[in-house]
């Protein structure tokens, strides 16, 4: 019996420790993606996804006569990489975006005449690139909204 107090000085501490973390309250987080729902850009199924329909985007804008002239003096290959990361982001993938926001990126274009019937157009092109890509309907028009929450800034209003 008189071993017994050395004993308990090393261990109450270590019980006290235990018995504030176990009553702290303090659940430990689940990890996000365990629980969270899958994002579009995952839906849509991830980067190869993305960058197709892009690309197939970008020959869609640059073969339409109401909006081509935008793209005269733009070096597509940096604008489909921009475009993608924008995308990509927007969507809820990766974060790699490093572009100018929204309204700076098209205020020259907003000079040159850029209004509503042109996002109208390329609105036009993103849900038939997507319908192309057989993605499905309620996707689309989640990524629609997506685009459409862009168009104040595009046009600068
Ligand atoms: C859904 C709406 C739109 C999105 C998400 C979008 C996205 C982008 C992004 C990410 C950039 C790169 C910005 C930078 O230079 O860092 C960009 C540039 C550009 N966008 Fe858009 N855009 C949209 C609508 C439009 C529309 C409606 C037009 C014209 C019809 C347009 C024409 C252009 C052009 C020409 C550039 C390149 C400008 C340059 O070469 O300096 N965009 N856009």
């Amino acid at each position: 019996m008189e071993n017994a107090l050395p004993v308990l000085f090393v261990f109450t501490p270590f019980m006290i420790l235990a018995l504030m973390i176990i009553f702290s309250g303090k659940a430990p987080a689940a990890p996000a993606s365990a629980s969270s729902a899958p994002s579009i850009y995952q839906q849509l199924g991830g980067e190869a996804a993305v960058n197709a329909a892009v690309d197939i985007f970008y020959r869609k804008v640059l073969k339409d006569d109401r909006i081509k002239h935008f793209f005269d003096n733009t070096d597509m290959v940096k604008q489909a990489a921009k475009q993608k990361a924008f995308l990509t982001m927007a969507f809820g993938g990766p974060h790699k975006y490093t572009g100018a926001d929204m309204r700076r990126g098209h205020a020259h274009l907003v000079a040159r005449g850029l209004n509503d019937s042109h996002f109208d157009a390329v609105m036009e092109h993103l849900g038939a690139t997507l319908t192309e890509l057989n993605v499905p309907g309620h996707l689309i028009a989640k990524c629609a909204a997506i685009a459409e929450s862009t168009r104040k800034d595009v046009l600068g209003k």
